[in-house]
């Protein structure tokens, strides 16, 4: 084949795949209510492409409005086609520095030797980090949303709180019984440690929500395996966070060195 005949059939392959891709997005505008309308607006055509190949999976059935809208992610409030309630976190294109941030908790860790680094890459892989540590934290006993699948940048998890109206954030809310809190949160952070060989490493008041008067841990994508390099200053920041929001609100905190040991025990890492 001469080349510019080889040259045309690519082109008319590339047509065809962009003639298709352009079918599905109608498709999915088509039935898409006016929330979804605004999906469109949102997001990327990869993006769609992953929340159309999960409502034909039939993981997701509908997706209402947003929930929350962070920096890295965007979090919406779906069902499934049995009418369970989703969590769906989509993680964003981001920019260089976040990127740098991302490394320091990739590296080191030996569940991720030899990672692409290109953007795209690195945020498929920190949504699939994040499903890891909740499916080794949800198997484990700790409490965290229950993990239901991930596809590319796309997270879907049970959802915490009602209507589409997430739990409260720790932060957000004023406990009647703050000690009661503090001691299942640490009774969470311990086992995260030792039975999914876990340290959160973002732990604060932002990343706990309270729900039917009993903590919630999320937010994961940065939780490091025990054996990262860093674990132990992340665990120590983890817990010195914990110990600055409790103790504001009266609970008696003992040193950290000895929460330190509480959690670790004498667990080789
Ligand atoms: N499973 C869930 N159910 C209900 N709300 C959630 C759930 N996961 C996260 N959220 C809400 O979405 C917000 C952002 O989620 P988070 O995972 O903390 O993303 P980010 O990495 O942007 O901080 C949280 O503050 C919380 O209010
Ligand atoms: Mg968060």
């Amino acid at each position: 084949m001469s080349g510019r005949r080889r040259r045309s059939k690519v082109l008319e392959k590339l047509k065809r795949r962009e003639q298709r891709y352009e079918k599905e997005r109608m498709m999915l505008t088509k039935d898409l209510s006016s929330e979804r309308a605004v999906l469109e607006e949102v997001f990327d055509r990869s993006t769609l492409m992953t929340i159309y190949r999960l409502m034909n999976k039939g993981v997701i059935g509908e997706i209402y409005g947003s929930v929350k809208a962070g920096k890295e992610s965007k979090l919406y409030w779906g069902k499934d086609k049995e009418g369970n309630n989703l969590a769906i976190k989509i993680f964003l294109t981001v920019s260089a520095e976040f990127k740098k941030g991302m490394l320091v908790y990739i590296q080191g860790d030996p569940r991720f030797t030899g990672v692409r680094r290109d953007t795209r890459s690195l945020i498929y892989l920190w949504a699939q980090k994040e499903f890891k540590n909740l499916h080794s934290a949800f198997e484990a006993g700790v409490s965290v949303p229950k993990p239901i699948a991930v596809l590319r940048n796309v997270l879907i998890m049970r959802f915490i709180g009602e209507n589409g109206i997430g739990a409260p954030l720790l932060r957000e809310i004023s406990l009647k019984n703050p000690g009661k809190i503090y001691r299942q949160v640490l009774a969470n952070v311990k086992r995260l440690y030792r039975k999914a060989g876990l340290v959160h490493a973002d732990l604060s008041e932002y990343n706990v929500m309270i729900w039917k008067g009993k903590p919630v841990l999320f937010d994961v994508s940065q939780a490091v395996s025990r054996k990262h390099p860093m674990a132990n200053e992340f665990l120590l920041r983890d817990l010195e966070n914990m110990i600055r929001y409790f103790k504001r609100l009266g609970v008696a905190v003992p040193p950290i060195e000895e929460l330190f040991k509480k959690v670790t025990g004498n667990v080789k890492s």
